[in-house]
C-alpha cells in the first residue's frame, strides 16, 4: 500500500461523494452533492487519501464561527466527511487525516475544532469532548394542551424561502449572543437549515418556513414540514420541525403554540437543548417523550487562545494542568484568570488545582457538562480538594449550549 495524502481538488468531487455513499450506504443525491461541493466545500481545508488512483480516506473542514459563553464568537474548524473505504479500514489512515486536520486549524490559528460524530467512540482520542445534548422530542400533540396565556401573543406568518435568509439572519445573530455553542451559518447552511439536504435549489420545497412578530419585528423562526399520514382513516401525520430559533422566550411558546395546533397532524417530532421550555409551558410534561444524546463535539485547538476567549460564571484564579497526546503544544498548566476586566489565560509554573484531559476540557468549555459529573466519572484529578467546586462555578452556563445546526 503506498498511501499519497494531499488535499482534494474540485474536480474530484465525484469521488468523494461516491466514498461517502460507500461508507455511508447512502443513495445517490447528485443536484445535493453538486451544490454542496461548490457552495460549503472549502478544497483548502479537505485532506484526502489516495491508494493508486482510488480515493480510500478524506475530511473536510468548515471555517466554522462559534459562540462561546459571554457572546465572543471564535473561528472554530468543523471537521465533517470523515470516510475510510471498508478495504482499507484500521491502518491508521483516519488518525493521519485528522492529525493532518488538527495541525491545519493551529496554523489557521482557529482556537477551537468541533464536529458530529456519527459514532460517539471515535474521536475522544483526538481531544473531542462532548460538549452539548440533544434532547429528541416526540410530542402526542393530540393530547398536548399548553397552560393559560402562553404563547397567545404574537403573529405567525409564512415567509418566502428567498426571503427567509434577510429575513431570519438578524434573530439568529440576536440568539447567538445569548446561547454558547451556536455556530454561525454561511449561505450553504442558511440553505441546508432551511430546505433539508434532500431538495437543493431548484427542487419543489418540501419544508415551509416562518417568522413569529411582535410589532412588526422577528423574533422567532422555524422551518418544518408536515407529513401526512392515515391511520384507520383517521388523520394522524408527524410535524418534523426542522428549525426552531428564537430570541426572546415570548416568540418560542408562540411557535410552539403554532405548531402543537396544527390540524391532521397528531406527532410533533424536534430536537432540542436539554433546557427547552415547552416543558414548563405544557398542562401534562408526559405527552412528551425524551431521548437524550450527544450532540457538538469541541476540541480546544489553542487552550490559551479558547480560555481567554471566554467569560466565566465567578471570579477565580485556578491553575489547570491539561493532557493532551494528540496536540502537544497544549500540554502544560494554565492560570485562568477570571474577573471583572475579563479573562486572562497564561501558561504558568504553580502547581496545578486540577488535571484534566483535553476532551474534557472540551466538555466542560461551553457550560454543558458538570464538572462534578466527570470528576464523579474519574475524568478529573483534584489536588486543591475545592478545585472541581470552582471548575464548576467557573464553568457552568444559564443557558445550555446548542448549535442550531446539523440537528
Ligand atoms: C471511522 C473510520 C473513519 C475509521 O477509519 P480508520 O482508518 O479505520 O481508523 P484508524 O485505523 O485511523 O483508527 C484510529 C483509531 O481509531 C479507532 N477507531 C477507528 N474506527 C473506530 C470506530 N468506529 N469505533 C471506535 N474506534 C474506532 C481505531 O481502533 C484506532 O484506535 P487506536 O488509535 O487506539 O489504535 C472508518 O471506519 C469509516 O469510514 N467508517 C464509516 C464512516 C464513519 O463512521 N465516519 C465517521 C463519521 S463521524
Amino acid at each position: 500500500m503506498n498511501l499519497e495524502y494531499r488535499k482534494l481538488t474540485p474536480v474530484e468531487i465525484n469521488l468523494a461523494d461516491e466514498l461517502d455513499r460507500v461508507v455511508q450506504g447512502r443513495p445517490p443525491v447528485p443536484d445535493w452533492v453538486e451544490y454542496w461541493g461548490k457552495t460549503a466545500w472549502e478544497y483548502d481545508r479537505s485532506v484526502v487519501a489516495f491508494d493508486g488512483d482510488q480515493l480510500v480516506g478524506q475530511a473536510m473542514s468548515y471555517s466554522h464561527a462559534i459562540s462561546v459563553p459571554g457572546g465572543a464568537i471564535v473561528p472554530c474548524g468543523g471537521l465533517s466527511w470523515v470516510a475510510v473505504r471498508p478495504t482499507h479500514r484500521r491502518r491508521g489512515i483516519m488518525r493521519e487525516i485528522v492529525q493532518r486536520q488538527l495541525r491545519d486549524y493551529h496554523d489557521r490559528g482557529e482556537p477551537l475544532a468541533a464536529l458530529f460524530a456519527e459514532e460517539a467512540p471515535i474521536y475522544g482520542r483526538f481531544g473531542w469532548g462532548v460538549a452539548t445534548w440533544i434532547d429528541d422530542l416526540k410530542i402526542d400533540s393530540s393530547r398536548a394542551e399548553l397552560k393559560e396565556g402562553v404563547g397567545v401573543d404574537g403573529e405567525i406568518r409564512f415567509v418566502d424561502y428567498d426571503d427567509a435568509v434577510s429575513e431570519f439572519s438578524p434573530v439568529h445573530k440576536q440568539a447567538m449572543l445569548q446561547t454558547p455553542g451556536m455556530l454561525a451559518r454561511s449561505e450553504p447552511f442558511w440553505v441546508s437549515r432551511l430546505r433539508g439536504n434532500e431538495s437543493p435549489p431548484g427542487a419543489p420545497l418540501k419544508t415551509l418556513q416562518v417568522g413569529c412578530y411582535f410589532d412588526g419585528q422577528c423574533e422567532g423562526f422555524a422551518s418544518y414540514r408536515n407529513d401526512e399520514q392515515w391511520e384507520d382513516g383517521n388523520p394522524s401525520g408527524t410535524v418534523y420541525i426542522r428549525d426552531l430559533v428564537s430570541s426572546t422566550p415570548r416568540a418560542s411558546a408562540r411557535l410552539w403554540r403554532y405548531f402543537l395546533e396544527i390540524d391532521l397532524m397528531r406527532t410533533v417530532e424536534i430536537a432540542r437543548p436539554p433546557d427547552e421550555p415547552i416543558h414548563w409551558w405544557l398542562k401534562d410534561r408526559r405527552v412528551v417523550t425524551r431521548t437524550i444524546s450527544d450532540g457538538l463535539y469541541i476540541r480546544l485547538v489553542n487552550v490559551q487562545e479558547a480560555l481567554a476567549a471566554a467569560a466565566y460564571g465567578a471570579d477565580d484564579s485556578i491553575a489547570i494542568e491539561v493532557i493532551d497526546d494528540s496536540c502537544e503544544w497544549n500540554t502544560g498548566t494554565y492560570l485562568l484568570d477570571s474577573g471583572d476586566a475579563g479573562s486572562i489565560c497564561d501558561r504558568t509554573s504553580r502547581e496545578p488545582d486540577v488535571t484534566l484531559r483535553i476532551e474534557d476540557l472540551g466538555s466542560l468549555y461551553l457550560g454543558g457538562v458538570s464538572a462534578h459529573s466527570l470528576h464523579a466519572g474519574g475524568r478529573i484529578e483534584d489536588h486543591s480538594g475545592d478545585g472541581v467546586a470552582r471548575l464548576q462555578r467557573l464553568f457552568e452556563s444559564n443557558v445550555a449550549p446548542w448549535p442550531h445546526l446539523y440537528y
